[in-house]
């Protein structure tokens, strides 16, 4: 397994605004969408290429193309934020979804469903949750997808932190991992430290906000 870290300046602006906890709703998601969009890149890097032939107007050209179907698998709900951003940059890649919740008393994460495409053996998938905490939900999603025939599988969050990474380490040493930040730990009810708070709550506006705490933004 390797941990992949990303670093560069735009990764760290877009980071910068999605930690702020004045950021709106609609900020927050478009900073999730770009991030997402610059993670494609590195999370694709290693992806096998064939050898093909197309005609351009005026003659044959040899091209590389890549080799298998991508998969897409946001687990729900945090992770449909990021799935925009990733398919911008690989349109044709099919999507499974994986509704996952994390029990807030003992912290363990429960499927509630799962709907994959076919020959997901052949595929190149690509687990999409912005928050690697535990490493409860990745690691539960990550057996499921094996259970399923997923055989090459990439993690791709925006903050995680090292008790997740260890335990995807532990359970699932031949996934690499790309995240955005490696942050310093959890609290008791394991949020990442110092995290962004609910990713899903921040993405859907599902937070309570008092009005007055609104206006005084
Ligand atoms: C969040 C997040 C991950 C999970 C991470 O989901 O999107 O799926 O927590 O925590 P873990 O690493 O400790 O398992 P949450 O359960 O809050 O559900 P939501 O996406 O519906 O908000
Ligand atoms: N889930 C979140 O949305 N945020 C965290 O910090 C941890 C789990």
């Amino acid at each position: 397994m390797s941990l992949h870290v990303l670093d560069h300046p735009l990764i760290h602006e877009n980071l910068a605004i999605i930690r702020d906890k004045h950021t709106t709703a609609g900020s927050f998601r478009s900073a999730v969408d770009t991030l997402t969009g610059l993670m494609a890149y590195p999370l694709t890097e290693q992806l096998p290429e064939t050898q093909t032939t197309v005609l351009t107007p005026l003659m044959e050209a040899k091209v590389a193309r890549i080799a298998s179907p991508i998969v897409l698998v946001p687990i729900l709900r945090a992770g449909l934020g990021m799935l925009a951003g990733m398919q911008q940059m690989i349109p044709e890649a099919a999507v499974g979804v994986l509704g996952m919740a994390r029990n807030e008393k003992t912290l363990m994460p429960e499927v509630y469903y799962a709907k994959f495409p076919d020959k997901l053996s052949e595929a190149e998938v690509i687990v999409l949750d912005p928050m690697l905490a535990t490493g409860g939900s990745a690691a539960e999603a990550l057996t499921e997808l094996k259970a399923m025939g997923a055989k090459h599988l990439r993690m791709a969050c925006l903050v995680a932190a090292p008790e997740g990474v260890s335990k995807l380490t532990l359970e699932h040493p031949d996934v690499d991992i790309y995240t955005c930040a490696l942050d310093s730990g959890l609290n008791a009810q394991g949020y990442i430290l110092p995290g962004l708070g609910d990713a899903g709550d921040r993405l859907f506006g599902t937070e309570v906000v008092l009005q007055d705490e609104q206006h005084a933004k």
